[in-house]
């Protein structure tokens, strides 16, 4: 630093040697003034080094692996359990878990899709209103990212349907990261998570989608549970229902209050078709609903923003 500083006063005093050109003898003046240029190119030269020098001097190397900082002194035992799972990722894992035990095979979503899966693909009519319930974003490219993990129905419908050849069935779901241009609230994020399911096979019913659902539930929240179901809308089942279950009394909940959990549907025949599944011989279901309002529920949360929020206060809790 010194030596820097010692450098920068020798190029000033230099600045100021120019000034006596006038004095010098005209004849003289080139001699002088050539001088003075080499002693300049000579201190910027070596400024330019100790610049140098002192940056390799400030930037340390940093070993990101390590439990402690460079410079500090080693503690004699130390945590190497530095962090946690997001509790989304926990509960995610349990929800896959419980469909791997019934026997579904797990894919996972897109980050970014296209038109032809968000919409096209799932029966929605060009143009339709129903395109916009879904709030969905656009790259300037025009790609989607997923406002559902439905886009994923026609991909898991196209790469399974072989084993329906083969005296097989099609079990799979899709859990993901979904995004919706909504405005933000204690029960709406911009970003969330939904776990799908695919089910097709040559005599499956609606009774057999409600027995999963049912047994699905029963297993996340460890007890018996009252379902319901109402009608929906959804342009790639038909019929369309929404699911609901009674909230459980350990969990706060009154007789009578109920609440949606996910769509769900016997799959509409265009959607099989669209995939090359031949809707007279095979009959499916699917379902979707999002992980984050399930999780609120298992742990009494107010406020689904916690979730994104990076709150280290709320993540050590799980
Ligand atoms: N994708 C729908 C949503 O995000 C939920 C849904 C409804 C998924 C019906 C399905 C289904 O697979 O069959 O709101």
């Amino acid at each position: 630093m010194e030596e820097l500083e010692k450098l920068k006063l020798e190029l000033k005093n230099l600045n100021f040697e120019y000034a006596k050109i006038k004095e010098i003898a005209p004849e003289k003046r080139g001699e002088f003034g050539r001088e003075l240029n080499a002693k300049k190119v000579a201190i910027l030269e070596k400024i330019k080094k100790a610049e140098e020098e002192l940056l390799n001097e400030e930037v340390e190397a940093i070993d990101v692996t390590a439990p402690v900082g460079v410079n500090e002194k080693l503690p004699e035992v130390y945590s190497v359990f530095q962090g946690t799972k997001h509790p989304l990722m926990t509960e995610l894992d349990k929800v896959t878990g419980i469909y791997q035990s019934m026997g579904f095979d797990v894919v996972e979503s897109r980050q970014l899709d296209d038109e032809y899966h968000m919409f096209d693909s799932l029966n929605f009519a060009k143009e339709h209103p129903a395109r916009d319930g879904y709030d969905t974003f656009r790259t300037e490219e025009g790609l989607i990212p997923p406002a559902h993990t439905s886009t994923m129905q026609h991909r898991v419908l196209k790469a399974y349907r072989d084993r329906l050849k083969e005296g097989g069935e099609i079990a799979v779901v899709v859990p993901g990261r979904v995004y919706r241009n909504e405005d933000v609230d204690a029960t709406h994020e911009h970003t969330f998570y939904q776990c799908e399911g695919v089910y097709v096979s040559k005599t499956c019913t609606m009774g057999d989608m409600l027995g999963i659902l049912r047994e699905f539930f029963e297993k996340y929240y460890e007890q018996k549970l009252n379902i319901r179901t109402q009608p929906g809308y959804f342009p790639f089942t038909e019929p369309s229902l929404e699911f609901l279950i009674e909230k459980p009394k350990t969990l706060g909940g009154k007789k009578g209050d109920f609440l949606e959990m996910l769509g769900c549907g016997m799959i509409h025949p265009n959607v099989l078709k669209m995939a090359g599944i031949d809707p007279e011989e095979y009959h499916g279901f699917a379902w979707g609903g999002g992980i984050d309002r399930l999780v609120m529920l298992k742990y009494g949360l107010g406020d689904v923003r916690y979730f994104e929020s990076g709150n280290l206060n709320f993540l050590k809790e799980f």
